[in-house]
Parts: structure tokens; C-alpha cells; sequence
């Protein structure tokens, strides 16, 4: 946690110049980040599993890829591993012990694909990525989604481990469902990827909140809340409660404000102070993750002990993200 400190400077109307200047109700905006520098090809990702999948996402781009493909082949990893147990195989179950997927995928000319309350397949974000390409849709749920993965030839698998079953055992003996900060949200992989030609995609995969009700869906597999792209602009995207980034539409935000004039510090941080504003953010953990167009990144969060991973000018490393509460 070495640079956790308080980050409050100068006022954001000098900062954003004279242009448009967005209505901000942020009394910390920062203009930029400490830890933001430009630059692309350039991964940035939510949480400690980021790092293996930005090196996923980075081989893509450094083969000359395209951002979708980075997006899709670094979220995967964390989706194909059982000890990321927030993510794909071995993500906690609801609390009827199923474990049920989310994901979204966006590329550089605003195609997107998403699937929601998916059981049985690993990796949910191919099959986000097949809704894109090859049919006329955006989102397709639950069986619908299932039977379409199943046709497409994705194995039917059993994601629920041993490891995460026992848990979900140990949690049905006293059923309290309070999702503990940082560790029941500490949940989704947000993905977002700048390539060689400056193009823009996102991806964004979770088992959401562990122990949550039969149905539930999150903000993941819904765009413009827990991932946005604009090529024009930059990309977002969110890890934590869903329900707070889905009330404010947190992701399509934070890229709307950096049309504005934003920065992407400034953004995120805008994109947090509206949920401080009219929730109960004591209790809930949510992170935003932004970039521009020139590989400069913002990270913020509501609680500490949010991180993410940034592959950028040849190195890979955990950052710990500012957050609202210190
Ligand atoms: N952010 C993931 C979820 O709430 O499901």
C-alpha cells in the first residue's frame, strides 16, 4: 500500500480548462493520476488476478492483435482458474450453491456482447464475444444463453469446486448474507486494452457477489454500467457491488465525463462521489478503472485495498488505487 494517501489538490474547474466543463459534485478530483503516464500498447485490469491476465492481453498486442482479441484472451485466464474464486470455474455460488456467470465484452467500433445468470461454462466472456460477432443481439440470459453456448460447441462443465462448496457449506450455517468489504465484493475482472493502432476495447467477467440470491445479476454483463468503451473517447470499467455501479450507470459515466474534458482521475473520482452521494457506501467496496485515448489511465475507489495491474512501457505491476475513504 505504499502510495495510499490522501490525493486532494487544485479545483477541478481550472483543471478541466475552458471548454466544456462538466458539473462535478467531486470535492477530491485530482486532475491526473501519479501513476498515470501515456503510452500504449497499454493493459490495465481490476484486482491481483489483472496480472496474469494483462500478460495474456499483452502477448496479443505485442503479436501486432487487436485490442478485442487482448481483451477476451486476458480475461480468460482468471476465468479458467479455480483459485480466482470471484471469476469462471470455481467462483462462489449463490446461495442456493450455483454458481452463475456475467460478462461483457465492447470492441473500438462500439459492437458489444454480453450474457447474463449463465450456468455450466467457463468462459463467459467467449460467449459474450460469439453474441457480438455472429447474431443480431446484445445480451442473451440465463437458458437462452446456455443453449446458444451449448451450440456453439462450449463444453458443459461443473464449476462449482470442491474448494468453493465447502465455503458455500460454511456460509449456509448461518446464512447472514452481508457481503464483506473487499473480500465477498472483492470480485469482478475488468479489462481494458489500448493497441498499437490506439484503438479501444473492454472486457469485463465475474461470478458477482458470492452467496447472492438465485437470479441475481450484476452490473458486469451490462454496458455502460460495469464496462463502457467509446474509441473516440476512452474506456471504463468497475469491480465491487453491481448494484451501485447499475444505479448510476457508473462506467457510461465516467466515458461521458471524459468527452467533457475529464481526465480519467477526474472521472473516476466523479464516478465514486456519485455513489457517496445517495448510498450507503460505508458498507459496499466499488472501484472504477479509466483510460483515454493516449494510454493514461484513473483509479479510484470508495473503500482502500482496491488494486488493479498496468502492463504499460514494458512492465507489469500492481498499483493501489486512491480511494474516497482512507
Ligand atoms: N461487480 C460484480 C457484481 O456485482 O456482480
Amino acid at each position: 500500500m505504499s502510495n495510499r494517501r490522501s490525493f486532494i489538490k487544485g479545483g477541478v474547474l481550472g483543471a478541466i480548462g475552458a471548454t466544456i466543463i462538466p458539473k462535478l459534485i467531486s470535492t477530491k478530483t485530482s486532475k491526473t493520476n501519479p501513476n498515470s503516464q501515456k503510452g500504449f500498447p497499454m493493459v490495465i485490469s481490476t484486482w491481483e488476478h489483472g496480472m496474469a491476465a494483462n500478460v495474456a492481453a499483452m502477448k496479443v498486442l505485442r503479436n501486432g492483435g487487436k485490442a478485442i482479441d487482448a481483451v477476451e484472451n486476458g480475461v480468460k485466464i482468471p476465468e479458467a482458474d479455480p483459485e480466482s474464486m470471484s471469476v469462471g470455474l470455481g467462483g462462489l455460488p449463490d446461495r442456493e450453491g450455483k454458481v452463475t456467470l456475467d460478462a461483457c465484452i465492447m470492441d473500438e467500433t462500439g459492437n458489444c456482447g454480453s450474457v447474463s445468470f449463465l450456468q455450466h461454462i467457463k468462459h463467459p466472456i467467449s460467449v459474450a464475444r460469439k453474441i457480438m460477432d455472429e447474431t443480431p443481439h446484445v445480451m442473451l440470459a440465463g437458458e437462452g444463453a446456455l443453449k446458444f453456448a451449448l451450440e456453439k460447441g462450449f463444453p458443459k462443465e461443473d464449476l462449482l469446486t470442491e474448494k468453493a462448496e465447502k465455503r458455500w457449506k460454511e456460509w449456509l450455517k448461518e446464512s447472514e448474507y452481508k457481503p464483506i468489504i473487499n473480500v465477498e465484493n472483492h470480485d469482478t475482472i475488468g479489462l481494458l486494452a489500448l493497441d498499437k493502432n490506439g484503438d479501444i476495447s473492454g472486457a469485463c467477467t465475474t461470478s458477482g457477489l458470492s452467496w447472492k440470491m438465485h437470479g441475481r445479476v450484476g452490473d458486469s454483463p451490462v454496458i455502460g454500467a460495469g464496462m463502457f468503451v467509446d474509441n473516440e473517447v476512452g474506456g471504463c470499467c468497475a469491480t465491487g457491488v453491481g448494484e451501485a455501479v447499475l444505479k448510476t450507470l457508473g462506467s457510461f459515466l465516467i466515458v461521458e465525463l471524459m468527452r467533457q474534458g475529464a481526465s480519467p482521475q477526474e472521472a473516476c473520482e466523479e464516478g465514486i462521489a456519485r455513489i457517496v452521494k445517495n448510498q450507503n457506501y460505508k458498507d459496499m467496496q466499488i472501484g472504477y478503472l479509466a483510460i483515454n485515448k493516449k494510454g493514461e489511465h484513473g483509479a479510484y475507489a470508495v473503500h482502500p485495498w482496491f488494486n488493479y495491474a498496468l502492463h504499460q512501457g514494458g512492465e507489469n505491476r500492481m498499483i493501489d488505487a486512491f480511494s474516497y475513504l482512507t
